[in-house]
């Protein structure tokens, strides 16, 4: 069995790792691997965008299973194409894709379904905007409708704020192409719960439920980020609220889906907000979180490349659950200093071998890459450190331990991944 992987940041290195897991006798492929990836997968030199040349490349390697990591792939159709020519995938098509790729589209779909999510008006004109943030004067978030790798909305206390950001972003053009269409959207209060479900168009299947931390900064202060640790579970996501999610917004979601024709297969990511009122959609992803991946897949029971199969070749995932292991996971990013505004690359890391050998730390690299012999930072989220633990105080000391012997110049994470959870227990 021959298997490509889309990506080469933390999360594919954690789709990879548990794939691997999954069917060790496979060959796995990578699109230019990161250097923890790079021992595990064979390097593809295509860019993830390259749509026509990974299909053809697919093709012509006879894959048996192309899973798409990132969302910008999805959005270029690369699902569609794998798909014509003949090559099992996982990952959504290019219309179904925008549920992540279009906040307008996505806010619309919810409305016509009767998801809850925040109240919202979609906008290109910024007079027009700024009219309508200043008569309703409170609290909004303003954003970006297109990809904006996680950086596109911004929380706004009150209407001044909320004038200047629809400045940047319709007149200054501060999100490119990304910001041309605004949603201004209510802003909800609650916590933050990511539900990553598998989908085969018809059915859902949840996985574990698990809390990102999107903040720079400790306590959750600080601009937006992609994201910089994780934990899983979650204590508030009972079998009740799950079932809840299940029936208010995943099923519904996919059922509005297939009616309009663009049935969703793949990794269908609900961002909710626990509201008073209950769970509320805050944003859709059309595939697997990062850093979230890297804590829900080390404590995912059973295979994950059964239910993947099932969905790229339609037999469907009647008879398939999620079971979840025992224990917690928490999840660490290491992100090069100025992240997430301008940051260095090519800093020399220092891994220490114990942590390879510590069955309780994964490493799933993100911005890294080989250069003679060494291992060198290459973007903004360089690592996640996973810490496996019996309790989540357990794996919360081991993914900072392990974060703290990592050194690069200028490494920066956050000391407190979790602790929304430790303070309730
Ligand atoms: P998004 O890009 O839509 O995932 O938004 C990024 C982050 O902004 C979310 O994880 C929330 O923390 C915050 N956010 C987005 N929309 C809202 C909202 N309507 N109310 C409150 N916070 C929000
Ligand atoms: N961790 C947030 C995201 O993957 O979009």
């Amino acid at each position: 069995m021959r298997i490509l992987i889309v990506g080469n940041g933390g999360r594919e290195h954690a789709l990879l790792w548990k794939l691997r897991r999954d069917a060790p006798a496979a060959g796995f492929y990578a699109t230019r691997p990161n250097a923890g990836m790079a021992g595990m997968a064979r390097a593809v030199d295509i860019a993830p965008t390259n749509v026509e040349a990974l299909t053809s490349w697919a093709e012509s390697h006879r894959m048996d299973l192309v899973v798409i990591g990132p969302e910008v792939p999805l959005a270029l159709g690369l699902a569609d194409r794998l798909e014509a020519a003949g090559v099992p995938v996982f990952g959504p098509s290019k219309a179904a894709a925008r549920i992540e790729s279009s906040k307008a589209f996505a806010k619309d779909l919810m409305s016509a379904a009767g998801v809850p999510t925040a109240g919202y008006r979609v906008f290109t004109d910024a007079a027009r905007a700024e009219a309508y943030v200043l008569e309703g004067g409170g609290p909004c978030v303003v954003k970006a409708s297109g990809l904006a790798a996680g950086k596109g909305a911004i929380v706004c206390d009150d209407s001044d704020e909320a004038c200047v950001a629809i400045r940047q972003m319709l007149v200054e053009g501060s999100m490119g192409d990304a910001g041309r269409e605004v949603v201004i959207e209510e802003r909800m209060t609650g916590e933050e719960l990511s539900v990553f479900a598998l989908a085969d168009g018809e059915r859902a299947v949840p996985l574990v439920a698990s809390q990102d931390h999107k903040r720079i900064g400790e306590g959750d202060t600080g601009p937006n980020t992609g994201g910089m640790g994780a934990y899983a579970p979650v204590s508030l996501a009972t079998d009740n609220l799950i079932a809840r999610v299940g029936d208010e917004i995943l099923d519904p979601v996919l059922y509005a889906l297939a009616e309009a024709g663009c049935p969703f297969r793949g990794l269908l990511y609900a961002g909710l907000m626990l509201t008073n009122e209950g769970p509320r959609v805050v944003e859709f992803n059309c595939r697997f979180g990062d850093p979230e991946t890297q804590v829900v897949l080390p404590l995912l029971e059973g295979s994950l490349l059964d239910p993947m199969m099932a969905i790229a070749d339609g037999s469907g995932l009647a008879g398939h659950r999620a079971g979840t292991a025992g224990g917690a996971a928490v999840t660490t990013v290491l992100a090069a200093e100025g992240y997430p505004g301008s940051y260095r690359t090519g800093a020399a890391m220092e891994i220490p071998e114990s942590l390879a050998d510590d069955p309780d730390v994964l490493l799933f690299h993100a911005g890294t890459r080989h250069h003679e012999g060494a291992v060198l930072t290459a973007g903004g989220r360089v690592l996640a450190a996973t810490g496996l633990g019996r309790t989540l105080a357990e794996a919360a000391e081991r993914s900072r331990r392990a974060a703290r012997e990592i050194r690069f110049e200028g490494r920066y994470f956050r000391s407190d991944i979790g602790w929304r959870e430790l303070a309730r227990n």
